[in-house]
């Protein structure tokens, strides 16, 4: 988390920064600060978000040609001035942002206290810094010489860009674990955690890799690794458009990004699934095929929205593979033991590509010989270039920190996978197939159909948006579709919520039950339908309040409810991709009728990157 730009070349860096960093705040929003240089370094920060940063600099000399700016997700020292980024080092000739956390950070302060340095912060990353002009000042050298001998005892992850006073011309950074692109202009360079600070000055970039060092001036570009020997950048083209960062029109991105989800669901089936054809063409699969469909387990490793994606993909692999499926957190899986045997794939799932659990899990399981899967949303991240294979979501940015179409974009890539892993081992005949197939065709329209009852959604939120609980309870595939929207719910609208197996409530949370309590269903109709129908008598026997999203023609639950959502009828494996939309937008209205910001909830952040 934290989000990082800088620039360096004829334009004015300060507006590039700002607009880099506004762009950037769903990675962290807890303060912002930026380091210019132009005749001496002006460091300039503030608690709160990047637009209370604009409006304490109102009047400012930010004249700069050169220059870093940070907005924050706080680790390490609360939220407030003293700690937001840019630090300065003791001697006020270095400034430096920092992405990550500094594990050895304690250890590094108490020999630099020992020295005589004093702290402004409480931060690890500026204990890191004057640990870097501590090296220089002893050895005489150059910054980046001193960088590399800092680098190689820290312990941790990072993405740090200094400034140098005395080197106005150049801007040098290093990274591990945390996300940089270095976006290539004329006679300029961008640096940011993300493209979408870069896209509308440059398409050209160049990711940067752990363990490099970038040195960066107007003109010229120099990447090396911790050995000081050279590496050639190499350039990528960005198939990226402005618009596909931009609010066009809606007051929230969540808000935009639930009601894409039509397209963002046809983007990740065009090219790939063709009905007439019957076929389904991923070349991440097809290239793979015999490891992925001789796979003793498929262990699918996850964190947040992308492991309930994980939770589906299980019984959908389950069900038309018959291989054995675990669905892992990642943060678990990394501190674990697990046993990885021969023949066992590991499937990641991460919309940002750069969740730095995921991706130490990746690291552990390829240790231990695993092939590793990767179904990524952001192209060029860091899961997708250290997996062996994978597919792409294609649901364009996802700003909302609350995922919404990066999940039914997960959630159609794994079920394609599925399928056509089921082909391959004959595990499914050719009319379910079919049926399958024609099923997911259908999506877009589906979502579209649910999106037309959004007025009826907000009044809905409008109705519960008080309750101070909720649970939300389904079976089967509908079950970790009950999980995303308990968990859709508490992240953007603070109010406290559940999700259950439907069966499973009756070992404890019936106990909360009580006619202040809304109980949503995910009530879809499948082969559990009559059991779920037992469990809403239950819980309205109870006096709790349901509200159940169910399918065209339902009879019964309509009678018991207090409240439907009546969704398009679909395969009970397809169900997931419909259900999930009308509890995103519930908790969406709901988030936004009690006045909070639904893009940027509070202490969340959109990219974990750190553990
Ligand atoms: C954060 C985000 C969630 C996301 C999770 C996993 O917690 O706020 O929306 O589901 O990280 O992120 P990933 O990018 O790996 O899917």
């Amino acid at each position: 988390m934290c989000g990082i730009v800088a620039y360096i070349g004829p334009r004015e860096a300060y507006p590039i920064i700002l607009k880099g960093l506004k762009r950037l705040e769903y990675r962290g929003y807890d303060s912002a600060g930026v380091a210019l240089l132009n005749h001496g370094l002006k460091i300039y920060k503030k608690k709160g978000k990047v637009a209370d940063l604009e409006e304490s600099l109102i009047g400012k000399d930010l004249q700069a040609n050169a220059g870093i700016g940070h907005t924050r997700w706080a680790t390490h020292g609360e939220p407030n001035d003293r700690n937001a980024h840019p630090h300065s080092s003791a001697s006020g000739k270095l400034a430096m942002i920092h992405n990550g956390i500094i594990e050895n950070y304690a250890q590094l302060k108490v020999e630099l206290t020992k020295k005589g340095y004093q702290f402004k912060s409480d931060t690890d990353t500026e204990v890191l810094l004057n640990f870097i002009e501590d090296i220089q000042k002893n050895n005489g050298c150059e910054l980046e010489e001193a960088l590399r001998i800092a680098l190689k005892r820290v312990v941790g992850a990072y993405v740090i860009v200094l400034l140098d006073r005395e080197h106005p011309d150049t801007i040098i950074a290093a990274r591990k674990g945390s996300p940089l692109v270095i976006g290539i202009g004329k006679g300029e360079h961008f640096l940011a955690s993300d493209a979408s600070p870069i896209i509308e000055y440059t398409k050209e970039v160049v990711y940067v890799n752990d363990y490099e060092l970038a040195i960066i001036k107007r003109d010229e570009l120099i990447l090396k690794n911790l050995g000081n020997e050279k590496i050639t950048p190499y350039i990528q083209k960005l198939d990226l458009e402005l618009t596909a960062i931009e609010k066009g029109g809606y007051d929230f991105f969540m808000l935009k990004e639930i009601f894409e989800q039509p397209d963002t669901i046809f983007d990740c089936l065009r090219g790939r699934l063709d009905v007439t054809k019957g076929t389904i063409t991923m070349a991440g699969v097809q290239n793979n095929i015999e490891q992925l469909k001789n796979a003793n387990r498929i262990i699918i490793i996850a964190c947040g929205t992308s492991w309930h994606a994980g939770l589906v993909a299980e019984y959908v692999i389950e069900e038309l593979c018959r291989i054995p499926v675990e669905v892992e957190y990642a943060s678990e899986f990394r501190y674990r033991n697990p046993v990885i045997q021969k023949g066992d794939v590991i499937l990641a799932i991460s919309q940002s590509g750069e969740t730095a659990d995921t991706i130490v899990a990746i690291e552990r399981a390829k240790e231990q010989g695993a092939f590793i899967f990767g179904v990524v949303n952001v192209v060029g991240s860091s899961i997708a270039r250290i997996s062996n294979a994978g597919a792409y979501t294609h649901a364009g940015p996802e700003i909302g920190v609350a995922s919404t179409k990066a999940f039914t974009a997960q959630l159609v890539v794994l079920t394609m996978i599925a399928l056509k892993l089921a082909m391959e081992k004959k595990t499914i005949d050719q009319d379910r197939y079919t049926h399958l197939i024609n099923e997911l065709h259908n999506v877009p329209e589906k979502v579209r159909e649910v999106l037309q009852a959004h007025q009826y959604i907000q009044e809905l939120a409008e109705k519960y948006k008080n309750a101070k609980d909720a649970l939300y309870l389904g079976r089967g595939y509908n079950f970790p579709v009950a999980l995303e929207g308990a968990l859709k719910l508490k992240e953007i609208s603070y109010i406290h919520a559940e999700g259950y197996p439907a069966a499973e409530m009756k070992h404890g949370p019936i106990a909360l039950v009580d006619e202040s309590l809304p109980v949503v269903f995910v009530a879809t109709r499948d082969s559990y339908h009559e059991k779920i129908v037992s469990n809403i008598q239950e819980i309205k026997a109870r006096k709790g309040k349901v509200i159940a999203v169910i399918s065209e023609g339902d009879e019964i639950i309509p009678k018991l409810a207090n409240d439907v959502i009546v969704v398009p009828e679909a395969d009970e494996l397809i169900a997931p991709m419909i259900g999930t939309i009308p509890l995103q937008l519930l908790a969406c209205y709901i988030g936004i009728a009690k006045g909070y910001d639904v893009d940027k909830p509070r202490n969340l952040a959109k990219s974990v990157t750190v553990e």
